[in-house]
């Protein structure tokens, strides 16, 4: 638990509470595996966003709590899927659903969620909100499915990389805090200002999750280190140190990426620490959260203004 989990404390509550609720279905694997997924926690940051900056904005009403929970239902969705996609067997600590049950399941699973999270966005009856939700869930999947296309593939370029992890990533952030600002009636400058807090912040995160990813410690994260490279995935780290590295430690990870060879791991963290793809990852992300934080001073002073600072620090800083 974090101080920015406390400081919305009830508000927080409340959206675990409706979480579990709103699992309820008349087919009793829908249940198993969707408790299994949520009830092995995570670190709701998404919702922990809409509901800091709903109450940052001044936002009044309780639809806040429903807002975070669609949220938090659409990221499990896409953990569905990914851990399929990505052939994961470790998320939260615990085995993967699809490592438990299969692949089809986790797949319909995630569709559960996903159409589960459009009921209640319905029930809200924002427009704007619905809009926003329905343009970024497109968006994450057009992400997932240009990493899919670059996948093993060693030309990819830090441009197409950062278009990547945007949309996979990043949109989601950017709408769980547009949203909550939408829900505020905040001003068309403010929501934006929201909006580009999401980003850098999202893109912040994933840029250290690439670099956990590599230098991360399984039990602390966990899910398993490697599972970049071992899907041939083209992340910041090793796109850095393919341009960097001397032509033969450049030639052996092309290798390894275009074969997806994790036995090579543990020389390929070497090399890329060496030529320093890691501490680029990590300053990249920095500077990130330093925009994130920058831009959130437009929000009135407060508690979770301060909490939404925080929370761009602990996406940078983290070990999980
Ligand atoms: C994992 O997100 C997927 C990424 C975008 C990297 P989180 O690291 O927020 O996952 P949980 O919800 O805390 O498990
Ligand atoms: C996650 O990216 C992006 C989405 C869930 C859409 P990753 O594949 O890097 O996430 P983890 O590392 O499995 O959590
Ligand atoms: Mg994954
Ligand atoms: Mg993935
Ligand atoms: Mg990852």
């Amino acid at each position: 638990m974090f101080a920015f989990h406390t400081i919305v404390q009830d508000d927080f509550d409340a959206v675990n509470r409706l979480i579990i609720d709103e699992l309820h279905s008349d087919v009793g694997l829908v249940e198993n595996i969707g408790h299994y997924i949520v009830e092995a926690g995570g670190k709701r940051l998404r919702p922990l966003l809409v509901l800091l900056t709903a109450r940052s904005l001044h936002y009044g009403g309780s639809d806040h709590v429903s807002l975070a929970s669609i949220i938090e239902f659409i990221h499990t969705a896409t953990l569905l899927h990914d851990d399929v996609v990505d052939v994961s067997s470790l998320r939260r600590g615990r085995p993967t659903a699809n490592a438990k049950w299969g692949n089809a399941p986790s797949v319909l699973v995630g569709d559960f969620l996903y159409s589960r999270a459009f009921q209640m966005m319905v029930a809200i009856g924002n427009m704007d909100v619905m809009a926003i939700l329905s343009d970024t869930t497109n968006v994450i999947s057009e992400g997932e499915v240009q990493q899919l296309v670059n996948a093993r593939n060693p030309e990819v370029t830090e441009d197409n990389y950062l278009t990547v992890i945007h949309k996979k990533t990043a949109a989601l952030f950017e709408a769980a805090c547009e949203t909550a600002a939408v829900l505020a009636g905040a001003d068309a400058p403010l929501r934006q200002t929201a909006r580009q807090y999401g980003y850098h912040l999202g893109l912040a995160f994933q840029l250290v999750d690439d670099a956990l990813d590599y230098e991360g410690d399984s039990e602390a994260l966990g899910k398993n280190v490697g599972d970049d490279l071992a899907e041939g995935k083209p992340t910041l780290p090793l796109i850095h140190a393919m341009r960097h590295a001397g032509q033969a430690d450049s030639d052996l990870i092309k290798l390894a990426l275009e074969n997806g060879d994790i036995a090579k791991l543990q020389q390929i963290v070497g090399i890329v620490q060496a030529c320093g793809g890691l501490d680029y990852t990590h300053k990249l992300a920095a500077d990130h959260a330093q925009k994130a934080k920058d831009l959130v001073l437009a929000f009135p002073e407060s508690e979770y203004r301060t909490s939404l600072m925080e929370l761009a620090d602990f996406s940078v800083k983290r070990s999980f």
